[in-house]
């Protein structure tokens, strides 16, 4: 492929789970063990804020033992060498893709549309403060001194950040690629429908076929610790 052209990639918690990290849907999965509307919504943060905050703070301390696996490092290294445009829009709330970059001395092009569990949003004063530890204790905001701390994760019903830079991107690419992701929540599962509409060329790699595969000039199957590293391997090759 063309150094020069333009990708956007889109990821979800597939890409993860080979590290580790529990997906939302189907067997075993988060939305399985628990009810979205206890844990993921503002109305549930209004009605019983300590068992949100301790489900956070559970899944927060979990992904600091976790490491990126091959399909990040993939990610990681098509973005050190790629001289074209390159934006992974990521839904995960886990910080894999920053660390896969770590070793190639880059700060990777991502953004994370659903926010970071190692982020706190003080909803007193607006600050987002960097942190590892858990908020059910009420820490005090490290701007104000507040103890306003919520987790920096859209929740349902929330909007998703940074939609702008994601259609720009959009506008922008000649290739969107979606890496592990069921295309049950919008408006991530639209953006491959936005990209067709603009003339993009569209890839899915994913263990199964996805709710919107069929939007897809192609669908690869299978581990997304196999499946993107040889797809990077392929872009590099050109
Ligand atoms: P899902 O759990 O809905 O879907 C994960 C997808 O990854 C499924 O299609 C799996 O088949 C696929 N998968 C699983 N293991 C894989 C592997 N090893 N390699 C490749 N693919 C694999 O997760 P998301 O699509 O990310 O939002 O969910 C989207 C949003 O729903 C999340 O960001 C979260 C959730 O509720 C919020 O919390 C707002």
């Amino acid at each position: 492929m063309d150094e020069t052209r333009n990708i956007v990639i889109l990821t979800g918690a597939g890409i993860s789970a080979e590290s580790g990290i529990d997906t939302f849907r189907g067997g075993g999965g988060l939305w399985e063990q628990h009810r979205v509307e206890d844990v993921a919504t503002p109305e549930a943060f209004a009605r019983d804020p300590n068992l949100v905050l301790r489900f956070y703070d559970m899944r927060r301390e979990a992904i600091q033992t976790k490491r990126p696996n091959p399909a990040h490092d993939a990610l990681a290294r098509l973005d050190a060498n790629w001289k074209g445009g390159l934006l992974i829009v990521t839904q995960n709330v886990d910080d894999l893709h920053e660390r896969a970059g770590a070793p190639y001395g880059i700060e990777p092009r991502v953004l994370h549309m659903h926010g970071e569990h190692l982020n706190a949003w003080c909803t007193f004063c607006d600050a987002r403060s960097r942190w590892s530890g858990p908020l059910a204790d009420r820490p005090e905001c490290p701007r104000c001194g507040a103890r306003a701390l919520r987790p920096d994760v859209v929740w349902f019903g929330e909007m998703p950040y940074r939609m702008d830079e994601i259609h720009a991107a959009l506008r922008m690419a000649d290739l969107f690629v979606s890496i592990g992701t069921s295309g049950a929540v919008y408006p991530a599962a639209g953006f491959v429908q936005t990209a067709r509409d603009l003339g993009v060329e569209t890839l899915e790699l994913n263990l199964e076929r996805s709710q919107g595969s069929h939007w897809f000039h192609e669908t690869r199957l299978g581990p997304a610790g196999e499946l993107v590293p040889a797809w990077v391997d392929e872009v590099l090759a050109g």
